[in-house]
């Protein structure tokens, strides 16, 4: 006798979101955007949230955070997520997310969570201090997910652990309060495989980031062109020409780095690349990827600073998304009281 899970009969949905802490960079875009704007072609319903409970797990400022929110918004538009076809919202505007998120806080273990690394890199040496919020971080995104009984989610590879662990809980509410019946799917990360991870243009062996204290270690989605044509001519790089194959690049950290972006940005895979300008230095790559990384990002700002000058527009954005997750959260919801046993006239 097998313990396989039962097969899941319900449609395919989409779910991801982003943290509206700092400005999007070209990590998030290669890394999830640019799938979410991918599968808005597919026929499956898709829901992209700007994560603003998340962003309340370490210190933060209350009176930026709407703007924060917009801000990412603003970003999801740019970068060509479409509002007729996705609900675009704010986790915050949906509170199914936060009601769900305690039950789950009751399926998950603490060993689950104490295994999280990324609550490790975040909290630091200094864990006690870290906020609950922060620990049970990964249970709220689960819920963010598994509101919607979303089958799949868009993400970069840094945020595969937090999935496996949202498998793990709707395995385990299945179990528990489902008698094995797959009510909550197992979300499949869907992650790209150029792009999937993105490093600091000053260090090839960290993640660019939005938190990353210096600018120059990421190309901003509103970056100007000489902006990132600086950052581009600044970034990291070794005294060797870049090799002729891929197994080249394998001590070679910042080098890999630059020729995944290039691929990413082209279409490319990092072997096609190397076939073409393997053997030149960076003074004759650098300018090459700074270019196309200028055409990439060019109408994304453009039409990201058009818009931050419209927060109604925006506004109507949000309200209409929060409008449609509100509805299609509401059931799973219903659907979950029910099993848990609350109280019900
Ligand atoms: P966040 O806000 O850190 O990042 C948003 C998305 O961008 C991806 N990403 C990258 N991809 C490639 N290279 C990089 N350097 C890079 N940096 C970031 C991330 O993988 C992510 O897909 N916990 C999530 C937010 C979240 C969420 C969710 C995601 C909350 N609830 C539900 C999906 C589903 C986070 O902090 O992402």
């Amino acid at each position: 006798m097998t313990d396989a899970p039962a097969p899941y009969e319900g449609p395919r949905r989409i779910l991801s979101g982003m943290q509206p802490t700092g400005q999007l960079h070209l990590g998030n875009y290669l890394g999830a955007l640019k799938n979410w704007v991918a599968l808005q072609d597919g026929e499956a319903e898709c829901f992209y949230c700007a994560v603003d409970m998340h962003a309340m797990t370490v210190p933060y400022e209350p009176a930026a955070l709407a703007k924060a929110v917009r801000g990412v918004t603003a970003a999801y538009l740019a970068a060509g997520v479409d509002p007729a076809r996705s609900a675009i919202f704010a986790q915050s505007a949906v509170p199914a997310h936060a009601e769900l998120a305690w039950i789950l806080q009751c399926v998950a273990r603490l060993g689950w969570l104490e295994r999280m690394t990324q609550f490790k890199d975040k909290a630091g040496k200094d864990a006690e201090r870290a906020s609950v919020g922060l620990f049970t971080y990964p249970v709220l995104m689960a819920a963010d997910i598994l509101v919607y009984k979303a089958t799949e989610v868009p993400v970069g590879e840094d945020q595969k652990q937090h999935l496996e662990l949202a498998r793990d809980v709707a395995a385990r509410f299945n179990r528990d309060f489902a008698g094995g019946r797959t009510v909550l799917p197992m979300p499949d990360p869907v992650i790209l495989g150029t792009g999937a991870r993105i490093m600091s243009l000053k260090d090839g062996t960290s993640k660019m980031s939005k938190s990353d204290p210096s600018d120059n270690s990421r190309i901003n989605l509103h970056d100007d062109a000489d902006t990132i044509a600086r950052k581009i001519k600044k970034a990291k790089t070794d005294p060797e020409p870049l090799p002729e194959t891929v197994e080249g690049l394998e001590a070679r950290p910042e080098a890999r780095n630059l020729v995944g972006i290039f691929a990413a940005l082209t279409g490319r895979t990092s072997a096609d690349v190397l076939a073409e300008y393997g053997g030149q230095g960076f003074g004759a790559f650098k300018p090459v990827l700074a270019d196309a990384a200028v055409q990439f990002i060019a109408p994304i700002s453009e039409e990201f600073g058009r818009l931050m000058a419209d927060p109604a527009e925006i506004d109507r954005v949000l309200t209409k998304g929060a409008e449609r997750a509100n509805a299609a959260a509401a059931p799973v919801l219903a659907e979950v009281r029910d099993l848990v046993g609350y109280w019900r006239a």
